[in-house]
């Protein structure tokens, strides 16, 4: 079998991230998304993987190399748009060959990873297998409609949902879904859907093996599943404390620190991973936060949150929380006069203030 990762597309619903970084490549748990979904591919025994990339390909080739650190053999497969991710899976054809595969929504977060679902797969026996999970929200996912146990029906998005079985973003096929992509034509919003996919192979009868998911799982796409897969993972932590405490310090449960994290005045209170480099002063960092490497946090208080790396945060006199922080970012309190709120903030930037 083979691995296809979806790491193209337009991430418009995590923007301003997206406008200056590949949204696979945000970190959950200090650690890039797009990596959970490839070691979960390993893990399950697949090495020959597939990346589909788009106008981010150099920063996602930069990450992941040619994937022996995953133990992977990687082949990027460029995608001139983001035209659907049946148009994905048309482009992978002469990557995939007649091989069965695995498809794999690179910004999806999936528990206990893919490695049972990958053997039920290769014991035969179906030409598809679909992931299906219980939504509050079916309207926004594809959706399924099942009869009998069999996929009667897959609707993208629809206004009225016929279930609240939504698609998770792992799918496995054999060869007739390149039959299924070249028959459908584009959606109203001018993709290959992978539904319409689906429900061409479902018309043709062949057989589509729907598979319920029952642990978490969490499309990351936008601002607060990314902050609550990284609050499931950080949730998993179960390494032991790594690091010193610093000076007049103090550090309460599961706390990860990478190399030369530097502790002065400050309380820690996990599941909270701190990267490499990173300084602390003053301040306190609290349950479910991943701070990138090499950041400054002095007097400033800090929880729920994904800081990227470089940044520097200063004299914040509030509790920063349910936030996600880009690269390099700044937020510092200055003595200019007039006493004022500046900003320097990206198109689609959000801030709250109280
Ligand atoms: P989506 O999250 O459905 O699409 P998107 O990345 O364009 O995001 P948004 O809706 O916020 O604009 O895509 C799921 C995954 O598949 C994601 O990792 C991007 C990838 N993808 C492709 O590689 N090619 C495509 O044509 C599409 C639509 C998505």
């Amino acid at each position: 079998m083979k691995g296809l990762v979806l790491a193209g597309g337009k991430g418009t619903r995590l923007r301003p991230i997206t406008y200056t970084s590949a949204k696979q490549l945000v970190p959950v748990a200090n650690k890039p998304v797009l990596f959970y979904g490839i070691e979960a591919i390993v893990a399950a025994g697949i090495t020959e993987v597939g990346i589909i990339v788009g106008d981010t390909a150099e920063e996602i080739e930069a990450a992941v190399g040619d994937g022996s650190r995953f133990g992977a053999r990687v082949t990027y497969i460029p995608q001139e748009a983001p035209l659907g991710l049946a148009h994905a899976v048309k482009i992978a054809e002469p990557f995939l060959g007649d091989e069965p595969f695995v498809m794999y929504l690179g910004d999806n977060l999936i528990a206990g990873g893919i490695t049972s679902l990958v053997e039920e797969f290769r014991a035969g026996g179906c030409n598809a297998m679909i992931l299906l999970a219980e939504v509050p929200n079916p309207e926004q996912f594809g959706v399924a409609e099942l009869a009998g146990g069999a996929v009667k029906r897959l609707v993208e998005k629809p206004k009225e949902p016929p279930s609240n079985l939504a698609l998770v973003g792992v799918y496995m096929f054999d060869r007739q879904i390149f039959e299924s992509v070249r028959r459908i034509r584009p959606s109203a919003r001018g993709e290959l859907e992978i539904t319409d996919a689906i429900q061409d192979l479902i018309d043709r009868h062949l057989v589509v093996h729907p598979h319920r998911v029952r642990g978490w799982w969490k499309d990351t796409g936008k601002l607060e599943d990314m902050l609550e897969a990284n609050h499931i993972v950080l949730e998993q932590l179960r390494t032991p404390r790594r690091g010193e405490v610093g000076v007049r310090s103090r550090i309460e449960g599961r706390v990860e620190m990478g190399e030369g994290v530097e502790l002065v005045d400050s309380l820690v209170r996990g599941p909270v991973v701190l990267g490499a480099g990173t300084r602390l002063e003053n301040a306190f960092v609290g349950p479910y936060t991943s701070i990138g490497e090499g950041c400054t946090l002095v007097r400033c208080e800090i929880e729920n949150s994904i800081v990227l790396s470089h940044c520097e945060i200063r004299d914040v006199g509030l509790r920063i929380d349910g936030s996600l922080i880009g690269r390099n970012a700044k937020i510092v309190r200055t003595d200019f006069k007039p006493k004022a709120l500046r900003f320097v903030l990206g198109d689609n930037s959000e801030v709250g203030i109280q």
